[in-house]
C-alpha cells in the first residue's frame, strides 16, 4: 500500500516535470519547489526564504522538491556536480517527503559520494537525466574510495526512481591489466584490483528502487548489505557479456527483499545472494549472458553462513554460463534451507541446476571436514535448453556433510543443439524427483543419512 503510494505520487510529479512546470532554474541554494498534490496540477512556487515550519500549508503529505540544478548543478556531462547533489540531499533529508531532483535531458557527473541519512521519513531521489561517475580509473579523483561510487548509507524510508539512466563508464575499468586477461599477452596480474560497485545502500531499511537503467558498472551494479526492506522493481539492468565481476544485484545481510519485473544483461551474477539473507522472493527476472542466479559463494575461510527462505519464480535465463546455482566452500559452517526454484525457463544455458560445495577459485584448495549444510532445496517446473558443455544438472555434495531434502519435479532439459555429454551428476545428494526428470536423474540418495556429525554447527 505504502508502495502503490509511492508510485502515484512519483508519477505525478514525473508528469509535472515533463510538463515544464517546474521551473527553478538560475536559483540559489535556498529555493527550492513546493507541489501541491492536493490542488492537482498547480505548481507554487516557493518566496525567496526558507519555508516556515509552522506555515499549516506546509504538511508532510506535501513533496518538496529540491532540483540540483537550483543547487548549481550544470548538468553537461563533464561538469563535476558532486556539491550541488551533496547540498540538495542534504535539504531533501532535512523534511518530511523531500525528493531530490536531477532532472531530464542533462547528463550530470559526480564523484564517489556517501548519502547518508538519517533522513525524515519519506525521500526521494529522483533521476530522470543521466548520471554518471567520472570516466574510468585514471579521472577518479586520488582519495576517492575506489570502492563504491553511489552510497546510501543509513537511510530508512527512501525511494530511489525517475525515467533516467546511471551510466557507469566501465570500460576502462573491465580493461585493467589486474582484470581476468587484460595483462601483458593475455595474462592477469596480480595485486589488489580495485573497481567501484555502483551503487550501493548500506545499513539501511524499507528502501524502494524502480524504473531506472543501470548500465556498464564498474564492477557490481547494485550491492546491498546490512539492510532490512529491499523493494525493487522494473530495473533495467545493462552491460556487456564480457565484463568482470558486474554482477547485477548482490544483496548480503539482508532480509526481506523482493525483487520484480527487471532485465538483467551483465558480465557476471545476475543476482547473488550472499550470507545473511532471508525471506528474499524474485519473481520475473529476465537474465542475459550472465552467470544465473547464485546463492553463494558461501563458508569462504571458514566462515559461518546463514541463508534460508529464498524464492526464485517465472526467471527465463537465457545464454548464460550458469542457471540457479548454490555454491559453497569446503570448510565453512552453517546452513542454507528453504531454498525454491519455480518455473525458470532455460535457453542455451551450461549448467542449468547446480549446486557446489566444493567451489574454489584455483586450484589448490584442500578437502575439509566441514561444510555449509544444504537442505530444503526444491527445483520445480525447470524447462529449456542446455549448452552441452555442461551436465545441465550437477550435485556435488561434501563428503561429511550430504546434502538433505533435495527435490525435482517437471524438470526438463534438452541439449540447445548436439548431444549430451556428460549425465546429470550426484556426489553425497539425498532427496527425490517427484516426476521423472529429462534427462533421467538416478543418482539421489533416498532418505536421510547416517549422522551429520556436530549438528550445532550447521545452526544458525
Ligand atoms: C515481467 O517483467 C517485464 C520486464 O522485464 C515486464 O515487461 C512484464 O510486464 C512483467 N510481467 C508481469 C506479469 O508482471
Ligand atoms: C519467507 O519469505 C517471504 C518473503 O519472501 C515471507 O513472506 C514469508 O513469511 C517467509 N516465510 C517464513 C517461514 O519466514
Ligand atoms: C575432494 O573430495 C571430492 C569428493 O570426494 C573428490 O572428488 C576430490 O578429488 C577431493 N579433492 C581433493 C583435493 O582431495
Ligand atoms: C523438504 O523441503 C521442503 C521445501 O522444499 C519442505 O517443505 C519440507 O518440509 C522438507 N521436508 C522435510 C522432511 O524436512
Amino acid at each position: 500500500m505504502e508502495f502503490v503510494r509511492g508510485v502515484v505520487f512519483v508519477s505525478v510529479i514525473v508528469v509535472l516535470v515533463s510538463l515544464g512546470l517546474s521551473n527553478v532554474e538560475g536559483r540559489t541554494h535556498f529555493h527550492k519547489d513546493i507541489m501541491s498534490l492536493n490542488i492537482g496540477i498547480s505548481v507554487s512556487e516557493s518566496p525567496d526564504y526558507p519555508p516556515d515550519p509552522n506555515d499549516p500549508r506546509e504538511t508532510p503529505s506535501e513533496p518538496c522538491i529540491f532540483n540540483v540544478m537550483s543547487f548549481g548543478a550544470v548538468g553537461d556531462g563533464s561538469t563535476d556536480d558532486t556539491d550541488a547533489f551533496r547540498s540538495a540531499w542534504k535539504e531533501a533529508c532535512a523534511v518530511e517527503s523531500g525528493v531530490l531532483l536531477a532532472p531530464a535531458d542533462y547528463e550530470f557527473t559526480i564523484t564517489s559520494t556517501i548519502f547518508s541519512g538519517p533522513c525524515n521519513p519519506g525521500i526521494v531521489f529522483q533521476l530522470d537525466g543521466v548520471l554518471m561517475p567520472p570516466d574510468g580509473p585514471d579521472c577518479w579523483p586520488e582519495g576517492d574510495s575506489k570502492k563504491q561510487w553511489l552510497v546510501f548509507y543509513r537511510v530508512d524510508g527512501m525511494t530511489l526512481t525517475g525515467s533516467g539512466t546511471i551510466e557507469g563508464n566501465g570500460e576502462k575499468w573491465w580493461e585493467l591489466p589486474c582484470k581476468p586477461h587484460k595483462g601483458p599477452h593475455g595474462t592477469t596480474l596480480p595485486g589488489p584490483c580495485e573497481s567501484p560497485v555502483l551503487i550501493r545502500f548500506f545499513m539501511s531499511s524499507n528502501v524502494v528502487i524502480t524504473g531506472l537503467q543501470i548500465q556498464n558498472s564498474p564492477q557490481f551494479h547494485m550491492k546491498f548489505d546490512g539492510c532490512d526492506g529491499v523493494q525493487i522493481e522494473d530495473l533495467s539492468i545493462s552491460t556487456p557479456a564480457l565484463s568482470p565481476n558486474t554482477d547485477g544485484i548482490h544483496i548480503e545481510n539482508t532480509k526481506s527483499v523482493g525483487i520484480y519485473n527487471s532485465f538483467i544483461a551483465n558480465g557476471d551474477d545476475c543476482i547473488s545472494i550472499g550470507t545473511g539473507c532471508s525471506d528474499v522472493n524474485i519473481e520475473n527476472i529476465t537474465c542475459e549472458h550472465s552467470h544465473g542466479i547464485s546463492i553463494g559463494s558461501l563458508g569462504v575461510q571458514n566462515s559461518h553462513a546463514c541463508v534460508s527462505n529464498i524464492t526464485v519464480r517465472d526467471v527465463f535465463i537465457k545464454d548464460s554460463d550458469n542457471g540457479v546455482r548454490i555454491k559453497t566452500w569446503q570448510g565453512g559452517t552453517g546452513s542454507v534451507t528453504g531454498i525454491t526454484f519455480d518455473n525458470i525457463q532455460m535457453e542455451n544455458v551450461r549448467n542449468c541446476i547446480i549446486l557446489d560445495q566444493y567451489y574454489c577459485l584455483s586450484k589448490g584448495c584442500r578437502n575439509q571436514t566441514s561444510a555449509v549444510y544444504v537442505r530444503d532445496v526444491s527445483y520445480r517446473n525447470i524447462k529449456g535448453t542446455y549448452d552441452v558443455r555442461n551436465p545441465p544438472i550437477h550435485f556435488a555434495c561434501s563428503d561429511t556433510v550430504p546434502c538433505t531434502n533435495i527435490t525435482l519435479s517437471e524438470v526438463e532439459l534438452l541439449p540447445a543443439e548436439g548431444e549430451l555429454v556428460d549425465d546429470p551428476f550426484c556426489w553425497n545428494t539425498y532427496g527425490s524427483q517427484e516426476t521423472l526428470t529429462i534427462p533421467p536423474i538416478d543418482c539421489l540418495q533416498e532418505g536421510e543419512p547416517q549422522t551429520i556429525s556436530e549438528l550445532s554447527s550447521y545452526t544458525c
